[in-house]
């Protein structure tokens, strides 16, 4: 089905995107830090103690959860906007940390193929434009066997709060990027990648998903 003639194009709703971040990155922390904590409990300590070796962390930001991974981690940190991660480089000089960040669109990852173990992404998946070409980069990046971890909010199944977050998608989406009511399961699938869902339940989505090793072709 085509999108309505004043849907914004993935490009052009990317641009947008970029501003919009560019503008908030200086409050991001502040405002963050008012819902990460009742929404995500300890996510970031979750996601980043799984990260081992070569690591890529998709939408860095500014860097919140630089101070949480191990300190052996060989770490890339990609972002849209070149205003976010102008704290992650202050975060990572003062924790003494080499961490390469650059600025990149998770839709085009800018990577070969199985290049990473793991990928990591939070509270991404909410704001990207086209979050399946988002995935399908991510999983292509990964290595065969490989982890991409998800930690974000999404569309809830709880009516009353799921008509709240009707109401407040329009504002959210217009003023932040940020879309309540998606549902990223299935651009997870999509790629063939498997669902784990981690014990014990998160009060917020989580996903690890390993991606499943090449299987040998028909003929061979
Ligand atoms: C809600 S913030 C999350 C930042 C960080 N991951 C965190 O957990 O604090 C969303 C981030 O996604 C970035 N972003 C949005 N669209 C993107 C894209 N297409 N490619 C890369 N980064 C993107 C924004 O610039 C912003 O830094």
């Amino acid at each position: 089905m085509a999108p309505p003639a004043d849907t914004p194009g993935v490009d052009e709703e990317t641009a947008r995107v970029r501003a919009l971040y560019d503008a908030m990155a200086p409050r991001y922390d502040w405002l963050i830090s008012l819902a990460e904590r009742p929404l995500f409990g300890h996510g970031r300590d979750w996601a980043c103690a799984q990260a081992r070796g070569d690591v890529l962390e998709v939408a860095v930001g500014t860097g919140r959860r630089l101070p949480y991974y191990p300190p052996a981690t060989r770490l890339i940190g990609v972002d849209l906007s070149p205003a976010m991660p102008a704290k992650a480089h202050s975060r990572a000089d003062a924790l003494n940390r080499p961490t390469d960040l650059r600025l990149g669109d998770a839709q085009h990852l800018d990577f070969p193929d199985a290049t990473f173990d793991p990928v990591l992404a939070t509270l991404t998946l909410c704001s990207i434009p086209d979050p399946e070409a988002a995935v399908a980069e991510m999983a292509r990046v990964l290595r065969p066997g490989g982890r991409l971890v998800l930690l974000d909010h999404v569309a809830t199944p709880n009516r009353a709060v799921r008509a709240i977050q009707r109401l407040l998608y329009a504002l959210t989406v217009r003023f932040q990027g940020d879309h309540l009511l998606r549902e990223p399961e299935h651009a997870v699938l999509a790629p063939g990648l498997v669902l784990v869902q981690p014990a014990p339940p998160a009060p917020s989505p989580r996903a690890s998903t390993p991606k499943p090793p090449p299987q040998p072709s028909a003929d061979s």
